[in-house]
């Protein structure tokens, strides 16, 4: 099941972001702040059978077009679909028209990531040098949400 973040959420979505981001995590204020303060900014998680949160995706909700903040799958639930169905969740949304694009910003080193969303269409759209301090990042984007 996909649904909104909640603050109850928040240990276990830190637990996450923690293993898979390491220095560069978001913290609970983070979180906080884009579901709160950013009044584009939008968090979702996904809750698995069991009850527990597998994973989550953050976008920013333009009028015209949406941005993928950060998503990211507990280290023992990846490889199941769930980042896949988090994607299809949020190109869904486009469906009634309103977004001509989805962009992000993702490590060229991260070739899963790399891959998983080049499944779902997304194109190198740029690089840009030491996005991430020493380490390069590739705009993504994909234009075909039909
Ligand atoms: C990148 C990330 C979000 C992918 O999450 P995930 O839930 O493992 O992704 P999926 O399971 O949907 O897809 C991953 C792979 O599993 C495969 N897969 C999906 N369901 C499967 C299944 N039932 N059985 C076997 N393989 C499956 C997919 O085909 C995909 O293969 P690919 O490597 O060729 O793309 C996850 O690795 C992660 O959290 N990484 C750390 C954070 C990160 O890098 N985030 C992205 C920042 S831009």
């Amino acid at each position: 099941m996909i649904r909104q973040m909640d603050d109850r959420d928040l240990e276990r979505i830190l637990e996450i972001e923690n293993q898979s981001f390491g220095k560069s995590a978001w913290t609970r204020e983070d979180f906080l702040h884009e579901r709160d303060v950013t009044p584009y900014g939008r968090v979702v998680v996904y809750e698995d059978t069991d009850g527990q949160v597998a994973g989550y995706l953050a976008y920013w909700d333009f009028e015209d077009r949406a941005e993928i903040t950060n998503l990211a799958v507990a280290e023992e639930k990846r490889c199941l679909g769930i980042a896949s169905a988090l994607l299809e969740w949020m190109i869904g949304l486009s469906a009634d028209g309103d977004w001509q694009n989805i962009t992000l910003e993702v490590r060229v080193g991260n070739q899963n990531a790399i891959r998983l969303y080049k499944r779902f269409g997304f194109e190198i759209w740029a690089l840009k040098k030491n996005y991430y301090g020493t380490e390069d990042g590739y705009l993504m984007g994909k234009e075909d949400l039909g």
